[in-house]
């Protein structure tokens, strides 16, 4: 890892306890950015910043839940206050515990909005205000494959996908000239994303379809991308996908 420490920008990653959130803490830190590590594992946040810090980098971390305004506001205040600034929000944290609606799981169908779509919404509140005065900042949102497409098991899964694209492409029509807006969409990668799966036929479903899982590291190299293109260029949409996966 690259000896940068207290260089770089100030970046915020939410979800950053596993999978995708973790791979790119680790990709942003060697890249010589001060990285903000926000999930609810604090144990795997304590155990990632000691790392990072370990191999000369930068990083921090806070108990972070999404569904709560009030936490995500409290995260970005203490990174602003650890690190003086807020550059770049990567709103990363999902869940994905796919079935058919016919199943009727109500609570998960909940969770989903409330992780993948009210989470997104409360990073770019708590966000914002502070890269408005600051004049500048990057909100990374990751979506999915699945927020161009709907699949089978996975209609609400893919609503939320679609509503933080819709979110995405709002903001960065809003907010051009200040705020840059990336949407990082990756097909299926490795991580714990599959877990959370309690509909037999749907975890089965998915066995086969993760075979060809690439891994988080690519999904972070798009992102690192987005975030280190020059002050002018905004990277709206990267679609990351297996080569090997047909849809
Ligand atoms: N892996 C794929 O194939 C794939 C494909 C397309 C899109 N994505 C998207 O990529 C993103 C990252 O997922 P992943 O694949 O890396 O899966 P993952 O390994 O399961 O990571 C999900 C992360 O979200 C966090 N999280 C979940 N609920 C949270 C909450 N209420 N508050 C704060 N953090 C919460 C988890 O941390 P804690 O449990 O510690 O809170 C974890 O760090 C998600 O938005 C997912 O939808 C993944």
């Amino acid at each position: 890892m690259a000896a940068m420490t207290g260089t770089g920008k100030v970046v915020l990653v939410t979800g950053a306890s596993s999978g995708i959130g973790e791979a790119t803490a680790r990709r942003l830190a060697a890249d010589g950015h001060r990285v903000y590590l926000g999930a609810r594992r604090t144990d795997r946040l304590e155990e990632l910043a000691g790392q990072i810090t370990a191999e000369s980098g930068t990083a921090a971390y806070q108990r972070l839940d999404v569904t709560s305004a009030e936490d995500v506001r409290a995260f970005v205040a203490a990174a602003r206050e650890r690190f003086g600034r807020v550059d770049v929000m990567v709103n990363n944290a999902g869940v994905m515990p796919l079935s058919p609606l016919e199943a009727l799981k109500v609570d998960e169908w909940d969770r989903m909005l409330d992780v993948n779509v009210r989470g997104v919404l409360y990073g770019i509140a708590a966000a914002l205000p502070v890269m408005t005065e600051q004049g500048g900042g990057h909100i990374v949102n990751t979506a999915s494959v699945g927020a161009y497409e709907v699949s089978h098991s996975a209609a609400v899964y893919c609503a939320t996908k679609f509503a933080v694209r819709a979110i995405s492409e709002g903001l960065r029509q809003e907010s051009a000239g200040d705020i840059r807006v990336s949407l990082i969409s990756p097909g299926v990668t490795e991580s714990e994303l599959a877990d959370s799966i309690s509909d037999e036929s749907a975890r089965e479903a998915m066995k086969t379809y993760r075979s060809v899982a690439i891994p988080a590291s690519a999904i972070a190299d798009a992102i690192a991308y987005a975030i280190g293109q020059p002050a002018e260029v905004d990277v709206n949409e990267i679609v990351v996908r297996p080569a090997a996966s047909a849809q």
